[in-house]
């Protein structure tokens, strides 16, 4: 039915548990058609500089519920855009796509199986222009992928920020204070919300609704009136208030990111000691959201993933994206990825049903 014998697959990005999973279940449904897989190591630098390994059955044993990825590292590396040191020790960034299309050649590679978030995605739809086929995994934490209901690793996250919640609840009311747990989310802010939901928050504070601080210190002091003397609010890192910018770190020149974010839970924090007038403290979860094993929904989703997305390429699919939609997995084209909504939707029902059970989200 086709033609193809060899398959890569890579991780580009940040981690996110069940890129593991993706990876084996690829592996397992590649070798049950006769199709052999080689890894890229360390993301779509691997590419340009020729790393890969043979991915065999007992490679992929037992990796079911590791976090990271068996492939090295993986990373934002882009072989349009890549970071060369020439041998004077400067630094220039070359397009290195001419030798990533020698390396797929020497290595006999049919089709590229790209696993990855909004940027990851962009560069395989580049690099099928080129003539690769290329079939792509959605996956990030943030849940911020167009064209599909879910990404594998969001679960897992979510779970991660609502046992915090939990554990944040008993030490707030302990103290009667307002506790503070910054989730991540740079554009979007699903984790915050699911978590918020989950876990019982009284105010969810997202990127795609600016806040106001005044009604934040509302929300708490009428919960104070009331007799309930703590409080938990949810921010997700990308999260601003009206008229202001995202809080983080400015990285220099040459950086794949323009803002490391970080920072916006601490401010919440201390205006709301200073509004409030009670105790406040702040937690950042970081990247323990995206360490450790994946959650069962997690698995399965990424084994989904790696098998359709198998299929696919085998089928002769490329530029397309696999995705879920009502339960059911789909292919997507890229284009149609780039063109997506991928955030909150303001007005959805989600929103709604938060504010219904008393949730401010400081608008
Ligand atoms: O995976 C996406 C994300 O979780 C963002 O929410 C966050 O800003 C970013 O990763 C941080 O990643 P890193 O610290 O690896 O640059």
């Amino acid at each position: 039915m086709t033609t193809i014998r060899n398959i890569a697959v890579l991780t580009g990005g940040g981690d996110c548990p069940g890129l593991n999973a993706v990876i084996r279940a690829v592996v397992r449904t590649a070798i049950s058609h006769g199709i052999s897989v080689w890894g890229v190591k360390n993301g779509f630098g691997g590419l340009v500089k020729n790393e890969m390994m043979f991915l065999g059955m007992s490679d992929v044993a037992g990796i079911l519920p590791r976090g990271g990825t068996i492939l090295g590292t993986t990373n934002r590396d882009n072989p349009f855009h890549f970071k060369v040191e020439e041998e004077d020790g400067t630094i220039t960034y070359k397009d290195m796509s001419g030798v990533v299309l020698e390396n797929i050649k020497k290595r006999e590679i049919d089709a590229l199986l790209v696993i990855g978030g909004d940027g990851t995605v962009k560069i395989g739809s580049e690099i099928a222009k080129l003539g690769v086929r290329v079939v792509c995994v959605p996956k990030t934490i943030d849940n911020d992928i167009a064209c599909t209901e879910r990404t594998f690793g969001f679960d897992t996250a979510v779970g991660v920020a609502t046992d915090a919640l939990d554990r944040l609840h008993t030490t707030a009311e302990s103290h009667h204070r307002v506790m503070v747990l910054e989730v991540m989310g740079r554009y979007a802010g699903w984790i915050a919300l699911h978590a918020g939901l989950a876990g019982g928050a009284d105010c969810i504070l997202i990127p795609e609704i600016p806040y106001d601080i005044r009604a934040v210190q509302e929300k708490i002091t009428r919960r104070q009136q009331k007799g309930s003397r703590f409080s938990l609010v949810v921010v997700a890192e990308g999260a601003a208030p009206i008229g202001g910018e995202m809080v983080g770190v400015e990285r220099g020149a040459g950086s794949t990111e323009k803002l490391r974010l970080g920072g916006i839970g601490n401010i919440l924090a201390e205006q709301l000691e200073q509004l409030c007038g009670v105790e406040a403290r702040c937690t950042t979860l970081g990247h323990l959201q995206r360490g450790g094993s994946p959650t069962a929904y997690d698995r399965v989703l990424a084994t989904r993933f790696g098998v359709a997305a198998t299929e696919a390429l085998l089928r002769g699919a490329t530029d397309i994206m696999v995705a879920l939609r009502g339960d059911k997995i789909v292919e997507v084209a890229i284009d149609e990825v780039a063109k997506g909504e991928a955030g909150v939707p303001v007005d959805g029902e989600l929103v709604r049903a938060a504010k219904a059970v008393g949730i401010s989200f400081g608008d």
